[in-house]
């Protein structure tokens, strides 16, 4: 029997020392919440790193065999690769870049010459574990050169390739000093996914600049195979966060947080610490708020989740001091002793209380200032059992392309923020119904399995194609 492997940079597992030996906690980020539900059919394996630094060979065992269990496969990075691989090419040049955030991009002949080992060593790792029957559907920006390196070993598998973050104009891509490599080695896939049209279209117009490989269709013609791309929006697994919601466990915490809170109002805000999600914006557009609109004071609260994230990298260590200071200036401006206008908390939280807190917020603040797609949108979609609440999106989240019945706004625009605040604040009931009927509707008949099945059906479909082409 045929089966899929998926192949990302980081497991949605990630893996701690303890005195006890090894234990795993659910992974952050879109990528790996996404796909967590998917996986684990019909005797799938999900080949990343555990997150951890692992280089004990008996440690190394150990971490195989537990994850063995869980239908994953690791691939270990040493100390020096999570340094030129992780923080350096994928997450200090490709991240950066691909984000519209050249100047903070570097470029570095040693993290580039990481980048490409790291994924020459995931495709040992792949064609160690797949069968030639198998599909290889390989994920984001850490693994653009594995379909290549792939393709080469194996010419007739069949190779998927999904980028979870936005692909920028080409104009972006040009400053790269090996983009022409990089986008090499996405055409080894068959199909290349991408969250909307637009990413696709950068995409595509990348390689006709950069290659001189014009397209047609979506259907680009190497010298050799016809690669098709496409756009694939990716959905939450919705059955799983409405269920949540109206769960017991969720009404019980959300009966407590409302016991502290007292009357005020609600907006939330959920995301990983990084400068592409507009934190430090939304922070001055509360601010705002409450000075333009003083009637708003001691009567809503921001609720702001910041999950830790890539603490090594200097940008993200410097974001985060922008935050703290932004966060301490507001309150202490504004705070009385019964309210408080920012709760601001810097970890993850658990599922059970993440679920009551949506079901609590009355407003949704997403506005990132770029974004592949974000699923915080919709899992917030997902969570409102009784059709009562406001979703506030960047017009720059892939998101934003189908989830029109949002307040969609410019982030970088605090005047146009603030004033879409005060209208989702004294939205009418009904309206809010009506918006959150239409944005379910959406959120659940595409949901990630519906994304899956498109996605895989898809590259079956060019597989067979390409096979009926080369024969006739
Ligand atoms: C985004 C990326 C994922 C990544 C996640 C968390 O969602 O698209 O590939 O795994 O962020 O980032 P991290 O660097 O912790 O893996």
């Amino acid at each position: 029997m045929s089966r899929t492997l998926i192949v990302s940079n980081r497991l949605p597992t990630k893996g701690q020392r303890t005195a006890e030996g090894f234990t795993f906690q659910p992974s952050e980020g879109s990528l790996a919440t996404g796909l967590g539900s998917v996986y684990q059919a019909d005797g799938n394996v999900w080949v990343g790193w555990p997150g951890l630094s692992v280089e004990e060979p008996a440690e190394q065992a150990q971490v195989t065999e537990q994850l063995r269990q869980d239908s994953m496969a690791p691939v270990f990075l040493t100390e020096d690769e999570i340094r030129d691989f992780y923080e350096g090419f994928s997450n200090s040049t490709l991240w950066p870049t691909f984000h519209y955030f050249s100047q903070y991009a570097t470029y570095e002949q040693a993290h580039w010459e990481a980048y490409v080992a790291v994924n020459e060593k995931f495709c040992r790792a792949v064609l160690e574990l797949a069968g030639p029957e198998d599909t290889v559907w390989v994920h984001d920006y850490q693994l653009l050169l594995l379909p290549e390196m792939l393709r080469q070993q194996r010419p007739e598998a069949t190779i998927g390739f999904f980028l979870h973050i936005p692909f920028p104009s080409y104009e972006l891509v040009r400053v790269l000093p090996w983009g022409a490599q990089l986008l090499r080695g996405m055409l080894g896939a068959d199909l290349i996914g991408f969250h909307t049209f637009g990413y696709m279209h950068h995409f595509l117009s990348a390689v006709s600049q950069l290659l001189g490989l014009p397209s047609h269709n979506g259907q680009v013609e190497t010298r050799t195979r016809t690669v098709l791309a496409d756009a694939f929006p990716m959905g939450i697994d919705y059955g799983r966060y409405a269920e949540a919601a109206a769960s017991e466990a969720a009404r019980q915490h959300a009966r407590t947080y409302r016991q502290a809170l007292g009357h005020t109002r609600i907006v939330l805000s959920i995301d990983r610490l990084d400068y592409s999600k507009g934190i430090a914006q939304r922070l001055r557009a509360f601010e705002l708020l409450l000075q333009r609109y003083p009637e708003w004071r001691g009567r809503v609260s921001l609720l702001m989740l910041v999950v830790p994230s890539r603490d090594q990298v200097a940008q993200y260590a410097a974001l985060k001091e922008e935050i703290d200071e932004l966060v301490g200036r507001i309150n202490a401006q504004y705070s009385n002793i019964a309210w408080n206008p920012i709760h601001y908390f810097y970890r993850s939280f658990p599922p059970g209380e993440l679920a009551a807190l949506y079901r609590l917020a009355d407003v949704a603040l997403v506005t990132p200032v770029r974004d592949g797609m974000n699923l915080v949108a919709k899992e917030f979609i997902a969570s409102k059992t009784d059709q009562r609440g406001v979703l506030i999106l960047s017009e720059r989240a892939g998101a934003a392309q189908e989830l029109a019945d949002a307040l969609l706004i410019n982030p970088t625009d605090t005047g146009q923020l603030v004033e879409a605040l005060h209208e989702a604040l004294h939205m009418p009931v009904e309206e809010q119904q009506t918006r959150m009927a239409a944005l379910q509707a959406l959120v659940q008949q595409y949901d990630v399995f519906a994304w899956t099945r498109l996605f895989l059906d898809r590259l079956t479909y060019s597989k067979i194609k390409q096979q009926t082409l080369a024969t006739d």
